[in-house]
């Protein structure tokens, strides 16, 4: 069983004060950072790009995790690494070339991380499984924080789950979109490591983020 870690989505946070937001993360224990990236294309949101991730770089030491809702996405793919990225997300409706977006990733020695939207089927990504090294399961249709948590995709997770005993891999599997006190137990029974959450995290018990980050690694 792999120990549940949790990763902020900085999509909630006050982005005039990102730098001060992602430490505060770090001293109040997230073992990670999400980092929402969207194009307005991919997604109807446009949040921020390289410049703004590379500037953060210097506010923490905690990994970000950074989530790529562009189209399309492999072109880009080295200016997010170069920016700071430690894992980097990308949905394969974003590539002409699941393989090569994958390989380029790895050649840049950055975690491969797949999002699948909750309609995206796991076989897109069966054939590459073993170059995985994070899943991403969507929880909400993907481009803006607050929004309500789909259970059915439980389902997906736990058929992952069981996808990596059969093949002996070991990639991580995250929840994303509207995880909460509520339903962090389950989407952790049903096989999630990760578990992200931007709303949760930032704005329950006014705002107390130790207090929350504990709440949803305590389930
Ligand atoms: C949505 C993003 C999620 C979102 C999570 O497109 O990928 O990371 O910010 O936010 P909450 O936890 O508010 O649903
Ligand atoms: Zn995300």
């Amino acid at each position: 069983m792999k120990n549940i870690k949790i990763s902020p989505s900085i999509l909630s946070a006050d982005f005039s004060q990102l730098g001060s937001e992602i430490k505060k993360l770090e001293e109040c224990g997230a073992d990670m950072i999400h980092v929402d990236v969207m194009d307005g294309h991919f997604v109807p949101n446009l949040t921020f790009g390289p410049p703004v991730i590379k500037d953060l770089r210097k506010h923490t030491s905690l990994k970000f995790d950074v989530h790529l809702m562009i189209s399309p996405v492999h072109k880009y793919i080295e200016a997010y690494a170069d920016a700071g990225a430690d894992i980097i997300t990308i949905h394969p409706e974003a590539t002409d070339n699941l393989q090569d977006s994958i390989s380029k990733i790895s050649k840049l020695n950055k975690k491969v991380g797949i999002s699948l939207n909750p309609e995206t089927k796991i076989d897109v990504i069966e054939k590459h499984i073993d170059k995985i090294d994070l899943i991403l399961i969507m929880s909400v249709h993907p481009g803006f924080g607050g929004q309500k948590f789909m259970p059915e995709v439980l389902e997906k997770i736990r058929k992952l789950k069981s996808i990596r005993e059969i093949k002996n891999l070991n990639f991580d599997i995250e929840i994303d979109g509207g995880i909460n006190f509520e339903n962090s137990k389950s989407a952790i029974e049903a096989g999630a490591n990760i578990l992200v959450s931007g709303t949760t995290i930032f704005k329950s018990n006014n705002g107390d983020i130790k207090k929350n980050i504990e709440l949803l690694k305590s389930v």
